[in-house]
């Protein structure tokens, strides 16, 4: 079924970071490849026309990416709405901007904070009816105050017409863990508990909070990166097919795929504070919130039982990679009398910084005994041609596709996962920068592991 597509843009935060950062170099993107052209209306406190544009140049400068045809085009489209985002009368001045397009597309690129406030501004001026919304990850804080933000987007918005992104879900290399894992039949037999071993997602950051030392303070490991990215990195890797067609099949499949997830319980996780948070901007001197997590997490149903899964996911950490380790039983008993490491036999699903995918075998060694070797039989591929996936999902949404967006009963059973396991009810550990965590996190995966750390790209070969 085609939907029409929305017939303009407002960004609420088009001042903020994540204009600057996101919205307008994926608005150049969908002007250069897709002929975007309608309105695109920003409204911020202090963004005249002039700034608008010049923070648009300035930050498509900055991605050293400025296309002169294209900014034209793009500056060309550009309306400013300025107000108080707590003022009736900026939503009557964006009522004007918006005449009689059809399906306004609100994107609010704001603090969690202020959606109710916006949305029900919208409302009041008549410029949500038939509008969709885009909302930023965080959805909520925990399992409640999730339900309470959708209990108000619903008293306004159908679910067909609310998108929350987890950027996540626009990178190629994630939507190809689902084709790969389904164009290719051969894996689906294996693709369970009889032959994995264990699953390891890592997602390694060399940076620290990079001077979002405040955001970070109302978020941490967890809630910034656990909740969302990595469950629905684990989903795509583990949920069942979907029938393909149909665009609500794949997020049911991944709902179910949530809900089978056993929630945490305080044994399951270690959380981390690299040495030296407590100094950065923003951050209280004695802040509890962690930059690394690691989990223990089961799923329950008949593919996954009794495979244990663990994630862990840290800010300076020794390099920038996020990896995913499917590990599969080796035989009953070695053939050749060889002792073998437990992990020879693997699927790596490399997310970045490059694409790779390669699959762990042994090969026999030349010469008169047999006795082998570890290979990795490899695809790499460089994301330089990638659609961004901010440029991506904002193409979807405007097109009225949600198939990459979180779902209502996704985002809640991803909350219930972590719910119990939110704020202080964990020790933290201390661990010093450039390490892989706290010792703690080498109790926790015991006799499942070792952790398999990403290798740098230059350590890599393609056998
Ligand atoms: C964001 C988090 O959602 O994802 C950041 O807020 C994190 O803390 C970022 O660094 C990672 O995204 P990517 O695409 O660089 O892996």
């Amino acid at each position: 079924m085609t939907v029409p597509n929305s017939g303009s843009l407002v960004f609420f935060g088009a001042t903020g970071d994540l204009a600057y950062k996101q919205i307008f170099p994926s608005l150049q993107g969908l002007i250069q490849q897709e002929g975007f052209n309608v309105p695109i209306i920003g409204v911020s406190l202090d963004g005249s026309l002039e700034k608008l544009k010049a923070r648009a140049e300035e930050s498509l400068k900055s991605h050293g990416i400025l296309d002169p045809e294209a900014f034209q085009k793009l500056a060309g489209l550009l309306r400013a709405v300025q107000g108080d985002y707590n003022d009736p009368g900026t939503y009557e001045k964006l009522r004007r901007e918006l005449g009689d397009t059809e399906r306004p597309l609100h994107y609010l690129a704001i603090p969690p904070t202020m959606f109710a406030t916006v949305v029900e501004g919208l409302v009041n001026a008549g410029c949500a009816t038939g509008a969709r919304v885009v909302l930023e990850k965080p959805f909520g804080r925990d399992l409640s105050s999730a339900q309470e933000l959708n209990r108000i987007l619903h008293e306004h918005f159908p679910e067909k017409s609310i998108y929350r992104i987890d950027h996540y879900l626009g990178k190629e290399p994630v939507q190809n863990i689902l084709y790969f894992r389904f164009a290719n039949p051969i894996f689906e037999p294996i693709w369970n508990r009889d032959h994995v071993r264990s699953i390891q997602i890592t997602m390694a950051e060399e940076f620290g909070v990079k001077g979002r030392g405040k955001f970070y303070e109302e978020a941490g490991a967890i809630r910034d990166v656990l909740q969302n990215h990595m469950l629905q990195l684990l989903a795509s890797l583990t949920m069942d097919p979907h029938r393909g067609e149909d665009h609500e099949s794949l997020r049911d499949e991944k709902g179910r795929l949530f809900k089978a997830i056993t929630p945490l319980k305080p044994g399951d996780v270690v959380r981390g504070q690299f040495t030296g948070y407590l100094s950065e901007p923003g951050v209280s001197h004695d802040s509890t919130i962690e930059t690394f997590v690691a989990v223990k997490l089961s799923i329950d149903n008949w593919r996954w039982a009794g495979v244990p899964i663990f994630i862990r996911c840290g800010k300076k950490l020794p390099l920038t990679s996020t990896e995913v380790m499917v590990e599969f039983k080796r035989p009953p008993r070695e053939t050749f009398g060889e002792i073998v490491p437990i992990t020879s036999s693997h699927m790596r699903i490399r997310i970045s910084p490059d694409i790779t995918i390669s699959l762990g075998l042994r090969v026999k060694k030349p010469g008169g005994r047999m006795a082998g070797q570890d290979v990795e039989l490899t695809f790499i591929r460089q994301d330089a041609e990638d659609t961004p996936p901010y440029q991506r999902l904002l193409g979807d949404a405007m097109r009225g596709s949600a198939e990459l967006f979180a779902r209502e009963d996704g985002i809640e059973a991803q909350w219930r996962v972590v719910d119990s396991v939110l704020d202080n009810v964990t020790p933290l550990y201390t661990y010093a920068p450039g390490t892989w965590g706290p010792e703690e996190a080498y109790q926790l995966i015991g006799r499942h592991g070792p952790w398999l750390n990403p290798r740098p790209p230059e350590n890599r070969k393609c056998v």
